[in-house]
């Protein structure tokens, strides 16, 4: 069983259809990318399944469990983590009280020793007692990721996390996001950078336009022609 199964999810803003009908999944243990030109849905559909946006039609399943209406903190509850496109971090709150807030609101027992394991683990330890609204791009999206993780989540929705990001920095969380996959958890990428996505994604979707036009590992997703007619089209 799929840990998060969407099943042709529509999303209707007034004359606006941003998703139209998207089916998509993906596994535990796995990079699923999301990619498509800008305006395509992705964010959308990332709001629809952490629960902030209802859709239009279509449902919603986390580990076979139909969540379509469920509020987003009971989403979380199952294992459902995010980053935003917009960076959301507490800007005046240190980095690690930044990630201690989100291990606290997912009432974990050992809040200390989670939130200085993560420090360690996404590579913020130079940085920890920074104020989070002073820290460079990169470190700051390091800092959401962290956030999300400290939920101890099956299921991460990162949206843009390599944006703004330099190409050692994305290199970084290339690896970060594969041994956490190596560990089990689920990864479902939202990027722009190709290089990042081809290298760490197990299995990738193609939206345009609201649809699933391609999906495939990622050597087959590069060659569709309907990919890069997608992707010509809008540049
Ligand atoms: N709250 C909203 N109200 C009206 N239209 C919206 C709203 N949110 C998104 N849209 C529209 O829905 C479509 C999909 O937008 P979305 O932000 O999901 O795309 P995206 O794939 O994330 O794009 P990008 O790569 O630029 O982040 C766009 O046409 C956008 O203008
Ligand atoms: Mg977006």
């Amino acid at each position: 069983m799929a840990l998060l199964y969407v099943d042709q999810i529509m999303v209707r803003f007034g004359g606006v259809m941003a998703v139209s009908g998207a089916t998509l999944l993906a596994k535990a243990g796995q990079v699923t990318g999301l990619i498509g030109p800008n305006g395509a849905g992705k964010t959308t559909l990332f709001n629809v399944i952490n629960g902030i946006q209802d859709p239009t039609a279509g449902s919603v399943s986390i580990d076979g469990e139909n969540v379509t209406h469920l509020a987003p903190h009971k989403r979380a509850q199952r294992g459902v983590a995010r980053t935003f496109q917009r960076l959301e971090l507490f800007s005046s709150l240190t980095v690690r009280d930044n990630i201690r807030v989100a291990a606290e609101l997912a009432m974990l027992t050992n809040v200390s020793s989670t939130v200085e394991k993560l420090i360690v683990r996404v590579g913020l330890t130079d940085v920890a007692d920074r104020t989070a609204g002073d820290l460079p791009t990169g470190s700051a999206r390091l800092v959401e990721i962290a956030r999300a993780l400290a939920t101890k989540p099956k299921l991460l929705l990162l949206d843009e996390p390599a944006s703004g990001l330099s190409d050692i920095e994305s290199e970084h969380l290339g690896s970060l996001l594969r041994s956490l996959a190596d560990e089990g958890l689920g990864v479902l990428l939202v990027e722009h950078d190709m290089d990042l996505v081809m290298r760490v994604c197990d299995h990738i979707f193609v939206l345009d336009l609201g649809e699933i036009i391609a999906d495939g590992p990622p050597a087959e997703v590069r060659q569709n022609p309907r990919v890069l007619e997608a992707y010509l089209g809008a540049s």
